[in-house]
Formats: structure tokens, C-alpha cells, sequence
């Protein structure tokens, strides 16, 4: 029996990183996955992978930070198969990276925008879906900037990964007894675009890995190997958790 036999599954931020190996995964696990991100090219790319594995798959391209990319994907799951078991909300920017005197409003707005604010609103309606059925597992990436380490330069992609957190405490505590949990996950340093992006340079890279326990970033399908955890049913009693998968980089100090 596959872990997602049959589920069907939206992920957000799948063209590339996290998402894009969580949503091969998940579809290796059974599910029918309907990836969303703003690049045409690549999500046609993992859609035809996918398929090419013999396993089922949608694209939906647009702007999360637009409510209506969402409630595309969420229309494609009801009108196709009726429901919408799982989401992971995985999207994200770094956003300005500068010390928090410099970051103008445009440029917090688009962060918190993109990083709290679409999951916000893509989690209302994903609820909205999974309360007419009773049951669903919603699922954010928030990250350990901010939360256990304070690091410089990330004042807003620090502060709208923390609102992740309370956000899926309170969704959790509101929909448990209805049947839908939602959890967090916590990554260390990733080796994708965005991890390459925060540090530019071999010696900041060098040092990154250095703050892990492990002495090492991860490789995003580590990463994904988490959120299939966290969405299966092999966690049905986890719910208001942030899972760390950090490479110990919360605990290490020296
Ligand atoms: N890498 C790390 O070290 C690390 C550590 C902790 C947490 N995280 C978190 O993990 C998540 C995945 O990041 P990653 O490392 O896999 O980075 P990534 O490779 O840069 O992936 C980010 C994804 O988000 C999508 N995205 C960004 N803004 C979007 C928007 N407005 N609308 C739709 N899609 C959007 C991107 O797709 P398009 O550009 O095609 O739209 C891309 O697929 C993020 O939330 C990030 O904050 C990463």
C-alpha cells in the first residue's frame, strides 16, 4: 500500500526545491498532486515527469499572492474527484535581504504578502472545502530563521515565517474535533535556489553548513521525506506541531 494511495494533494512553491521533490514524492506515493508556482515552463516539465512515472498530476500557474491562483487549484481538485484530503503550503520568498532600517514598506509588504498573507488566505479556503467533508491535513513550511536563531538581514522573511506558526497552532486548535489537522514544518539550510540565494558566496556557504549539528545543508528531498511524514496518516495524531528537519541547527551553540 502507497503512503498517499489516492489522496488528493495541492502543493504550492512546486517548481522548483522543496516542492518540486515533495511533489514527486507524493505522487510516487500514490497521490494525485496539482502543483502550483508562477513558472509555466517548469511546472510543464514536472507534470510531464510525473506522468511520464505513470502516476497523476495537475498544473495550476499563477501568483499565490492573488487569491484566485488558489481557489483555481482548489476548484480543479472539487470539480475532478469532489474533495481535497491534503495542502501543503509551501511557497516562499527570502524576500530583501538588508538590515531592518533599510527594508522599505513595499518591499516588507511583499514579503509578509507572499510568505503569510497567501498562506493565510489559502488556508480559509482550503478549510472552507475541508469542512464540508469532514476531514483534511494542511501543512505550511515555515523555517528556523527567526524562530530559534536570530539571523541578521531577514527581519520580514523572519517575522512572516513566525506568523506561520501561530497560525497553524490556531488552526489546529479551532479544527481538530472537525476532523482536520495542520502542522509546520521547520527546515535547516536547503540546497535549492532559495538556500543558494541566502548565502551568495562559498565562504558564507561554508559557514551556513558549519551551524548545523550535521555539518551539512540538506538536499530538498530530505526535506520532503518530512512533509510525506506529516501528511500521511502515519501521523494522524500530530496536530499544532512545528517538525524539525534542521539539521540540528536550532540546538547547536559552539
Ligand atoms: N532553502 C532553505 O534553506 C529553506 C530553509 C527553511 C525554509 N525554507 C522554506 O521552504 C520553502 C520552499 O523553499 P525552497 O528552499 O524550496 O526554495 P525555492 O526553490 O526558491 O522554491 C520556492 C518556491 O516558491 C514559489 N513561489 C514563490 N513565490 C511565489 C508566488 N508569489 N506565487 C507562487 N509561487 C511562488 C516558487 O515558484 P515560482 O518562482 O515558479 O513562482 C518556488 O517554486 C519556502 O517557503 C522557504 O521559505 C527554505
Amino acid at each position: 500500500m502507497k503512503r498517499l494511495e489516492n489522496k488528493i494533494v495541492i502543493i504550492t512553491g512546486a517548481s522548483s526545491g522543496i516542492g518540486r521533490e515533495s511533489a514527486l514524492l507524493f505522487a510516487h506515493e500514490g497521490a494525485v498532486v496539482i502543483n502550483v508556482a508562477r513558472r509555466a515552463e517548469r511546472l510543464q516539465e514536472l507534470e510531464q515527469h510525473i506522468k511520464a512515472n505513470g502516476n497523476h498530476c495537475f498544473s495550476v500557474v499563477g501568483d499565490l499572492c492573488d487569491p484566485s491562483t488558489m481557489q483555481r487549484a482548489l476548484d480543479l481538485a472539487l470539480q475532478h474527484f469532489g474533495r481535497i484530503d491534503i495542502a501543503f503550503n509551501n511557497a516562499g520568498i527570502l524576500g530583501a535581504l538588508k538590515p531592518t532600517h533599510q527594508i522599505s514598506q513595499n518591499e516588507w509588504e511583499n514579503t509578509l504578502d507572499t510568505n503569510l498573507s497567501a498562506n493565510f488566505y489559502a488556508a480559509q479556503m482550503q478549510l472552507n472545502a475541508m469542512l464540508k467533508q469532514k476531514n483534511g491535513c494542511i501543512l505550511f513550511t515555515s523555517t528556523f530563521v527567526g524562530h530559534r536563531i536570530g539571523f541578521p538581514n531577514m527581519a520580514a522573511y523572519a517575522a512572516s515565517k513566525a506568523g506561520l506558526i501561530g497560525l497553524t497552532q490556531v488552526i489546529a486548535a479551532e479544527y481538530g474535533r472537525l476532523g482536520i489537522r495542520c502542522n509546520c514544518l521547520i527546515p535547516g539550510g536547503t540546497d535549492t535556489e532559495m538556500g543558494r540565494a541566502a548565502v551568495d558566496n562559498e565562504q558564507a556557504y561554508q559557514h551556513i553548513q558549519s551551524l548545523h549539528a550535521l555539518k551539512r545543508m540538506a538536499q530538498p528531498q530530505e526535506i520532503a521525506q518530512a512533509a510525506l511524514f506529516a501528511v500521511s496518516d502515519e501521523s494522524s495524531f500530530m496536530t499544532g506541531s512545528t517538525l524539525y528537519v534542521d539539521g540540528g541547527i536550532s540546538v547547536v551553540r559552539g
